[in-house]
């Protein structure tokens, strides 16, 4: 059984232009409406399974605070359902049910008793909460003096000390510095591996795909994607570049751009035309992917490769209409969908001269292998139309080519690096003697 159902969830808000109008519309019932109807969600419908992680993303008022605080219960649907399963501890943008008059410590207990745990209870916690927040002497603060980091870490350590079923976190990554993000991963990590249900908000997408078994795209108000993590970071993607290409234009042409550098040679060309796979493409279809190779040093194929060993990755475009400042590149991922590296020509530094109408082009990435860890990669090759700063996307394929990184060594992570250790060995100890 589903430990949050969601069916056609809608929320109605009233906006008023005036702050003032939202009394006088009350003073004077049936006289003309002051205020405008904002659906900030429409007709949003999933499941999370118990134990699962979903994320949820979406650009700014995409609807996703909302949707979280009608699943916490704080604030009510329009329309439609929504069923929650087990206890839910949820840690918002704002309030959190702290209040700012008392002090932290104060604010532990009242919190607690909210969540169903007397002082008994949460005496018993309240070392473990304060450990974990380390606000120090603020504990004995009013909240109202807190950072916003600050408050952020009681919070969290509070939410995860009350024994949730359900945890709902919007933005908690965002706040806290460095080491309470580490800290707060790790014990989201130890609550997942508990079994516990877990949903977050963020706009940290890497954290996403690291993280989530699943997510969830929101756009204005509606549910755009779900599914696997990297593939709606993805059409995230895509949709805010659609977004950037609509509003504006590109820059206008940088020096850098103008001595193109013509490494190009003219007349025959290599040209790759496979295309394995397609998981998204998108782009403006002013130029298009021909094709991507993996190339080893004698020149051939490749789908198996290994640390150190000398490739290339050729990526091969036509233009579709001319374009005066084209880019090929590609990223390189692994298999959790982590960019592990990317380039391009004009990252690299070696542009291509502009591109007529019907021409191809073919760029060779050249690359010494970093010593990956072994397992399935995959490359995405692009063509654009700008610079490293700011470009349009003429087509970009998503994972076109997969490929093997044979195990030869071991390695740790994510890769091995280069590593000199130096030692240093105390003297031995002279034997203890023991006198009876
Ligand atoms: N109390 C409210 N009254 C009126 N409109 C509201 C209210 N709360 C939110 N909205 C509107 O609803 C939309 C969704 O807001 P919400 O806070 O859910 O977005 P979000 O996805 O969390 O955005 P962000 O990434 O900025 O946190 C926005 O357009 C916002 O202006
Ligand atoms: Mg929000």
């Amino acid at each position: 059984m589903p430990a949050i159902q969601v069916r056609h969830l809608s929320k109605k808000y009233q906006i008023y232009r005036r702050p003032g109008d939202k009394l006088l519309e009350l003073l004077r019932p049936g006289r003309n409406q002051l205020h405008q109807e904002f659906w900030a969600l429409e007709d949003v419908s999933f499941n999370v399974e118990p134990g699962e992680t979903l994320g949820i993303i979406g650009q700014n008022g995409s609807g996703k605070s909302t949707l979280l605080q009608i699943l916490a219960g704080i604030m009510r649907q329009t329309r439609g359902d929504c069923l929650v399963r087990g206890k839910v501890s949820a840690l918002l943008e704002l309030g959190c049910g702290f209040n700012p008059e008392f002090t932290g410590r104060e604010n532990v207990f009242m919190n607690g008793a909210i969540l169903g745990f007397d002082t008994p209870a949460m005496e018993q916690r309240f070392d473990a909460i304060a450990r974990f927040a380390e606000i120090g002497d603020f504990m004995d603060q009013p909240v109202k003096t807190y950072s916003s980091g600050m408050f952020m870490r009681l919070a969290f350590s509070v939410a995860i000390h009350v024994d949730p079923d359900i945890l709902l976190a919007d933005e908690v990554l965002a706040v806290g510095d460095l080491v309470f993000q580490h800290r707060c991963m790790h014990r989201m990590n130890q609550l997942r591996a508990e079994g516990k249900t877990i949903i977050i908000v963020t706009h940290d997408l890497g954290a996403v795909t690291r993280f989530c078994d699943r997510a969830l795209l929101l756009d204005q108000g509606r549910l755009l994607e779900e599914g696997r993590p990297d593939l709606v970071v993805q059409r995230y993607h895509a949709l805010v570049f659609e977004r950037e290409r609509r509003y504006g234009g590109l820059d206008t042409v940088t020096s850098d751009q103008i001595s193109a550098d013509t490494t190009a040679v003219s007349g025959e060309i290599p040209v790759v035309h496979s295309i394995p796979n397609v998981d998204y493409r998108f782009g403006n279809g002013e130029a298009e992917v021909l094709g991507i190779e993996l190339l080893d040093d004698k020149g051939n194929s490749s789908r198996e490769v290994f640390g150190g060993q000398k490739v290339v990755v050729r990526v091969s475009a036509r233009f579709m209409q001319d374009v005066d400042r084209p880019i090929l590149g590609y990223t390189l991922r692994d298999r959790l969908g982590i960019e592990i590296s990317a380039c391009n020509t004009s990252y690299a530094g070696r542009l291509l001269p502009p591109a007529r109408k019907g021409q191809i082009m073919t760029s060779d990435f050249c690359i010494k292998l970093p010593h990956l860890a072994a397992g399935s990669y995959s490359l995405s090759p692009a063509v654009a139309r700008g610079n490293v700063l700011k470009h349009d996307m003429c087509d970009w394929i998503d994972n076109a080519l997969v490929f093997n990184v044979r195990p030869e060594d071991l390695v740790y992570g994510m890769l091995k690096m280069n590593v000199e250790v130096q030692n240093y060995v105390g003297a031995v100890p002279e034997p203890l003697t023991t006198d009876h």
